[in-house]
């Protein structure tokens, strides 16, 4: 199976990508690795002409966005986020008629309708930044209520929230990180900034996925606890073998990020199935949200 999607990748001139969260063998079988946005940001640098991203419908969507030439192909369509499911354009539009006017913030876990009617995207891992680049002191920020929150606590500028949440990471409790804390003592605790405040505030350092991965090679520790989808352990045990890395609860598994196999890469390849193409009207506004997000860290 290995063999026959590498010469299908080779035949379309194709970029597997893998999120962070994708089960080990469909990660093993990736050219790139990482978080949602730089994988969209290093296929879009790619002389590829086809890309295959394994992970969630808002991410294929981004790929879309910033490679308009590409086909991008999402190898099982029904991966989504319920996240990004908590937001739709016609209700952002309605909360804008009742808000005064102000800039919109949307996380990139979103979907591209949502960013299209945005001023400008964020990522867990830049959210303060972007907040504190406008020039206004009221925010609309959406769709990741605590986001929202644990950016708000950092800013004095005024974040009105949706109320929208990952409900796998809104699932750890602080009872969950005390108990995991008391089995392993010694360890560090890394947590997703779309965790619950209260559980970040308990945390020794809040990160994205590749912030995470980042992290624990440049630390001295020794022993983690992984704050995120239970997926994320795979790579940082793969990188670091000599370190030892806890899920903070085994509750926090995305089933979205856990549908597509090898067959269903090999499958979209040959069909050419699963192509997911954000419409230029859609795709001209939601990529100025995200190059304003981009140009911030240039
Ligand atoms: P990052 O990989 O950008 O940290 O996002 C986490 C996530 O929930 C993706 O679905
Ligand atoms: Fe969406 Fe959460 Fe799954 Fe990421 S982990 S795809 S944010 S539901």
């Amino acid at each position: 199976m290995q063999d026959a999607i590498r010469k299908m990748l080779k035949e379309r001139n194709a970029v597997m990508l893998a999120h962070n969260y994708q089960p080990p063998e469909i990660q093993d079988l990736a050219d790139m690795c990482g978080d949602s946005l730089e994988l969209s940001i290093r296929a879009a640098d790619t002389d590829a002409e086809v890309i295959v991203f394994c992970g969630v419908h808002f991410m294929a969507e981004s790929a879309s966005i910033l490679s308009p030439d590409k086909t991008v192909l999402l190898p099982r369509s029904e991966a989504g986020c319920p996240m990004a499911d908590m937001i739709t354009a016609e209700a952002l539009q309605a909360r804008k008629r009742e808000l005064p006017d102000m800039p919109v913030v949307t996380y990139v876990n979103s979907p591209a309708t949502v960013k299209a009617l945005s001023t400008i995207c964020c990522t867990s891992a830049n959210a303060l930044e972007v907040v504190e680049s406008l020039d206004a002191d009221e925010l609309l920020m959406t769709p990741d209520r605590n986001l929202a929150r644990n950016t708000a606590k950092r800013t004095d500028k005024k974040i009105h929230l949706w109320d929208g949440c990952c409900p796998i990471h809104d699932r750890l409790t602080a009872a969950d990180v005390e108990a995991v804390r008391k089995a392993h003592p010694d360890a560090v605790f890394m947590a997703h900034p779309e965790c619950r405040p209260e559980v970040i505030e308990m945390a020794d350092a809040a990160l994205s996925t590749s912030g995470m991965i980042r992290f624990a090679g440049e630390s001295d520790a020794t022993e983690f606890i992984v704050g995120t989808e239970v997926g994320l352990i795979y790579p940082l045990a793969q990188k670091y073998p000599g370190k030892t890395f806890y899920p903070a609860s085994d509750k926090m598994i995305c089933p979205d990020m856990k549908v597509i196999t090898p067959k269903d890469i090999l499958t979209c390849l040959q069909e050419m199935s699963g192509q997911v193409k954000v419409p230029e009207e859609i795709r001209v506004p939601a990529l100025a949200a995200v190059e304003r997000m981009i140009a911030l860290s240039r």
